[in-house]
């Protein structure tokens, strides 16, 4: 297969870990007969300081012509009290909605070979659980805006019936395919925007008769996510909540690091790992490459590419499995690079 994708390195350690990604893709492609054709373009903090825009429209365009993008992370401590002026995040956010990606999949698996969870092994036992974020809508697009004296502020949040059926589509599909159960985590006892979603999603249950649908308010739902996180399957939930969820999640699995995430939409599609920019330790090769490197499979996996997908998944198993890893999820003394991470995924596919 011949496929276009847009790169986008963006801050931090961005580039770091983007670049073991494309060697192994670019492996990957090798050994199986495929063409990708990786295509560089800019945002965040860097195309600020280059364009003054952190999305500029060259990358926009070169991203909707691509058949998928890999986003690295943007973010720059210099803009967290710029509250007035442009910050790297407005990038991403644009692009998601001009890519219109409305269902963000974040995976949570454990990997009982590290042992970096705050949270006590037994808990951990058996959980393998998923966010289906909604991400273009919600308090992150509503109106928002100061009033005329700057002593008021107000984000607006809305949905619409459209906006919440065609997510609660993907995550009733999903589980289909898993354990069979959606959680929709909302306020519903609280929000107007939580009751249309409950509404709504309590019908479209009606169709998928093999699921079981349960609900958590977005208070309780943080606490059995350490309390309990085994009873969840797919998590169904809206931007703002979900954006909280996953990254309290991460925490259970050991390392922010770790994870990976696929944003989709009705023809296109993103690939980003759910970490930052990680500023302090740009440049010395210590950034965890596996949220990039398996976001690289959750697109092998969104292009149709099982085996593709398969034996990169594997090799990164077997990577913590022998503890080649960097210092996020194991011990610091006998810690590896990111260089070397990337490395080791390499030769084990190489040598399949
Ligand atoms: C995420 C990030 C973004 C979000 C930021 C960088 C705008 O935290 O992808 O989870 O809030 O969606
Ligand atoms: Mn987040």
């Amino acid at each position: 297969m011949k496929k276009n994708i847009s790169v986008i390195e963006g801050d931090g350690i961005g580039p770091e870990v983007m670049k073991q990604t494309i060697k192994i893709l670019n492996l990957i492609a090798k050994k199986y007969g495929h063409n990708f054709y990786f295509k560089k373009t800019i945002a965040g903090s860097i195309a600020i300081e280059k364009f003054g825009t952190p999305m500029p429209k060259e990358t926009i365009d070169t991203c909707l012509k691509s058949d998928a993008v890999l986003f690295g992370c943007i973010g720059d401590p210099k803009y967290d009290h710029n509250t007035k002026g442009i910050r790297p995040e407005d990038g991403l956010l644009e692009l998601r909605k001009k890519m219109n990606l409305y269902c963000n999949i974040r995976p949570i698996v454990i990997y009982s070979e590290i042992n970096k969870s705050p949270i006590k092994k037994e808990l951990l036992n058996e959980v393998d659980f998923v966010i289906y974020r909604e991400l273009t809508g919600g308090i992150y697009f509503g109106k928002k805006g100061r009033s005329k004296n700057e002593e008021e502020a107000y984000d607006y949040c809305i949905y619409s019936k459209k906006e919440i059926e065609r997510i609660g589509e993907m995550a009733f599909r999903a589980a289909i395919s898993r354990k069979k159960k959606v959680t929709l985590v909302d306020k519903a006892n609280v929000l107007e925007t939580s009751r249309l979603w409950r509404e709504i999603i309590i019908k479209m249950a009606l169709d998928y008769p093999e699921v079981n649908l349960d609900f958590l308010y977005i208070d309780n739902a943080a606490m059995q996510i350490i309390m309990n996180p085994k009873r969840f399957d797919v998590i169904l939930t809206d931007n703002m909540f979900g954006d909280i969820l996953s990254d309290e999640s991460s925490v259970i699995t050991s390392s922010l690091g770790l994870l990976p995430s696929a944003s989709i939409g009705d023809n296109k599609s993103m690939f980003e790992p759910i970490h930052g920019s990680y500023p302090q330790a740009k440049g010395k090769n210590i950034a965890n490459p596996l949220g990039c490197i398996l976001s690289g499979s959750m697109m092998l996996e969104y292009f149709g590419m099982d085996k593709e997908k398969n034996i990169l998944e594997k090799a990164v198993k077997n990577s913590i499995k022998k503890q080649i890893c960097t210092q996020d999820i194991i011990d610091k003394k006998i810690s590896s690079t990111t260089e070397e991470v990337g490395n080791y995924i390499e030769k084990y596919i190489k040598n399949q």
